[in-house]
């Protein structure tokens, strides 16, 4: 068969990255219906079928996060610092009050020693102007000389808060009560009037002792391995001081999130399920109650003593294994998973179909379009790169067919880009994927052509080394 196309460049490479991944239909419809129920994925399967191809494209299709997890200061106690979840319109709110404190008024409008104190108002011949004009433009005098009185301040009542450009005011009530205003400079040059209410308030909510631990702008796509507990499930950081008010760290700013809170609202990929041992049992737990709290996790730390309660994870877990590895999964995760999810197998190879094979030119395609360093291959590359696949799917799988196993293909493919850049060719050609397929076999392909089988391998090995030794020895 021919193709119709000359080059890769006319193959239509798809925006959706579901329609990107080759050959897992069933696994496509599944991972669709994930991602719109929540519900979670198992993949199974060969290496380099797409199983993390699959997992993010679950995540690209999830809406953005909808809340922002921080924890606050306890000031009864520090080592049990407060959850706070909040949306994102409860954030914006906030910020808007924060901004709406008090009132805005124009300079001409405040009492005259603010205006000047802020320095809008010249001293001399009281025109106003600008804050952030030094001379006054109008009769060039300085407009912040310092009173020669040093009780000035204090005489007229006036306490004038050094670079925040804030002045307090008081004045005496018609009942004889006394009433504290202050002004300050807005970012648009005007003045606030707050009440001392206000002013408190305001501070506040500036103030707040306040720790983000899971921000509102986040990827809904988390990858994590067992590699380290604390970075799966959080912690609380050692303090050598042990959170000492003065010297020490407070302890709600050694509070960290793991993975699968960083994960709340969207996908926790683990790649290679069943290395994560032991830290299945928690991920059970985590999914179970779509809460975690965060413990200092090493005993001997002043962390250890600090506690975050029901920190929320509600992720959609994608776990991919080896059909191999199946037996090493904790029963208790895959009965969980198969009750609120789906068990996938993946595919490792397809029907050499006409439909199929244009699947491969895209995978062709996309490849270089994502490499984005060599060039597009022509149909006789293509072609060749067919041929190949039927005889993966033919040695590896013993299947006839093209094979699914496309991260060899992929790096074949990567491989005769390069060889066509050498040669300075337009496209990628049947010699070059030819060429890179002498270049592309492992390390252990590559012994069995040299040796007739891997004992005698090992045993060339051993000699070759010996001998050195000896020689060198003696
Ligand atoms: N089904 C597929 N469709 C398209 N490309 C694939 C597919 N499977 C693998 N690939 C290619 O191989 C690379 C590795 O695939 P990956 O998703 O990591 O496989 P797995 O997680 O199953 O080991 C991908 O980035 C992609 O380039
Ligand atoms: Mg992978």
């Amino acid at each position: 068969m021919t193709f119709s196309f000359e080059s890769t460049a006319e193959v239509e490479v798809p925006k959706n990255p579901l329609e990107r991944v080759i050959g897992q239909d069933e696994a496509i419809k599944i991972a669709k219906i994930a991602a719109a129920q929540k519900r979670h994925l198992l993949l199974v399967g060969a290496p380099g079928t797409g199983k993390s191809m699959l997992a993010q494209a679950v995540a690209s299709l999830l809406p953005k996060p909808k809340h922002e997890i921080a924890v606050l200061h306890n000031q009864e106690r520090p080592e049990r610092p407060i959850l706070e979840v909040k949306t994102k319109e409860q954030l914006e709110n906030e910020k808007k009050e924060s901004q709406e404190y008090g009132m805005i008024i124009h300079p001409s409008q405040a009492p005259a020693f603010v205006s000047e104190k802020l320095g809008f108002r010249c001293r001399r011949c009281g025109a106003l102007s600008a804050s952030t004009v030094p001379v006054c433009p109008f009769c060039g005098a300085e407009k912040f000389v310092r009173s020669s009185n040093p009780f000035g301040d204090l005489i007229l009542g006036l306490e004038k808060e050094k670079s925040e450009g804030r002045v307090h005011a008081s004045r005496v009530k018609p009942d004889g009560k006394e009433e504290t205003f202050i002004y300050e400079k807005t970012p648009s040059d005007m003045i606030r009037v707050l009440s001392q209410d206000d002013f408190r308030r305001m501070r506040e909510s500036q103030k707040r002792m306040r720790k983000v631990l899971v921000p509102l702008l986040r990827a809904t796509f988390v990858q994590a391995s067992g590699a380290s507990e604390t970075e799966f499930l959080g912690d609380v950081k050692h303090d050598p001081y042990g959170g000492h008010p003065e010297i020490g760290t407070q302890p709600y700013l050694r509070v960290a999130a793991g993975a699968i809170h960083d994960a709340h609202e969207g996908v926790l990929f683990i790649d290679e399920l069943s290395t994560l041992g032991n830290i299945q049992r928690y991920l059970l737990t985590a999914m179970q109650e779509k809460a975690f709290s965060i413990v200092g996790r090493n005993p001997t730390s002043t962390g250890a003593i600090v506690k975050v309660e029901n920190v929320p994870c509600d992720f959609i877990l994608v776990g991919a294994v080896n059909i191999n590895d199946i037996g090493s999964l904790l029963p208790a995760l895959r009965s969980r998973i198969r009750g609120d999810g789906y068990e996938i197998l993946m595919k490792a190879h397809m029907d050499d179909s006409r439909e199929n094979r244009m699947k491969i030119a895209q995978f062709v395609a996309q490849e270089i379009v994502k490499d984005g360093k060599i060039p597009h291959a022509d149909k006789t590359a293509v072609e060749e790169i067919l041929k190949e696949s039927r005889k993966w799917a033919k040695e590896i799988d013993s299947a006839s067919g093209l094979t699914l196993r496309l991260r060899g293909m992929s790096g074949l493919i990567k491989l005769a880009g390069d060889f066509a850049i050498v040669d300075k060719a337009k496209y990628i050609s049947a010699a070059h994927v030819r060429e890179a397929l002498k270049y592309s076999k492992s390390v252990e392909e590559q012994i069995k052509e040299t040796y007739p089988n891997w004992w005698k391998a090992g045993m060339a090995d051993y000699a070759v080394r010996r001998e050195g030794k000896g020689s060198d020895a003696l």
